[in-house]
């Protein structure tokens, strides 16, 4: 297995079969890599939805998308097409809303386009070691607010069974607290945990400073110099660490169709 490593975060991996990993080493191999770049990217891997969850299956529990889609279901499928346009251009973490995020995810290229429809991940430990001593003393004194509805609620509002997955919402995924700056729980480093999908507050701070503190964090988030950027072909398979970084879907090649598939990890209680 050769790791390439790319910028702050993010490395090439080659060099290796996903389909038939030889074993724990490989898997443990894979899993201290993650670790280390938090985003990896292997080339002509091609493998079936099965295979996909099998894979993901060796680093940890599935985690099964409790919204995405109107059906519950531990792979899944995301096309955007003519009829169904591209709209995830935001930079964000997947599912803080709730008690345990997902941890990892796997995600693999299907149909891509000719140009366009890149991914960028951004590097939130960077981001946060990036800040003066007085600023990350007092993030580590914060909890946020996260609530899956803040995002899922206009979603809803445009599915034929919208209103009543809000209230299965509603009742099962309550907003909850995580702290503002959580630690890994492989490397023990700190990383700023907050996204605009799901964050809704800063607990503690009136209205108007949340949003500036917000407003402030995500911008440096989104800095360039903390960023990685795929280039898609079918048969890539990305892999990352959704505690500690962010992502954002390019959407520039509509009417173009993009079809992925992805599988997750469960992950664990914030700290
Ligand atoms: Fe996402």
């Amino acid at each position: 297995m050769n790791i390439k490593p790319l910028n702050v975060l993010g490395a090439e991996v080659s060099n290796v079969d996903l389909k038939a990993l030889s074993g724990r080493n490989s898997v443990q191999e894979i899993q201290d890599a993650i670790d280390k770049y938090k985003v990896l990217f292997f080339r002509d891997q091609n493998l079936d939805g099965d295979e996909l969850t099998n894979l993901a299956k060796e680093f940890g529990p599935p985690f099964v998308q409790p919204a995405l889609s109107e059906k519950y279901q531990d792979l899944l499928v995301i096309e955007t097409n003519s009829e169904k346009p591209p709209y995830l251009n935001t930079f964000h973490q997947d599912m803080t809303g709730l008690e345990e995020p997902p941890a990892l995810f796997f995600l693999e290229g299907v149909i891509i386009p000719d140009s366009g429809g890149d991914t960028i991940w951004s590097c939130n430990e960077t981001a946060y070691e990036s800040l003066s001593t007085s600023m990350k003393e007092f993030l580590n004194t914060l909890n946020c607010k996260h609530s899956l509805l803040y995002y899922y609620e206009p979603i809803f509002s445009k599915w034929e069974h919208g209103q009543e997955k809000k209230l299965e919402f509603q009742k099962d995924f309550p907003p909850i607290s995580h702290p503002l700056v959580r630690t890994h729980p492989h490397t023990g480093k700190k990383c700023l945990f907050v996204n605009k999908f799901f964050t809704e507050s800063v607990e503690g701070l009136k209205e108007d400073e949340s949003k500036a503190l917000l407003s402030f964090l995500y911008g440096v988030i989104e800095k360039p110099e903390f960023c990685v950027r795929l280039k898609w072909e079918s048969g890539t398979i990305a892999v990352w660490d959704n505690r500690c970084t962010s992502h954002y879907a390019v959407a520039d090649y509509y009417p173009e169709t993009r079809r992925l598939q992805r599988a997750a990890v469960a992950g664990e209680k914030v700290s």
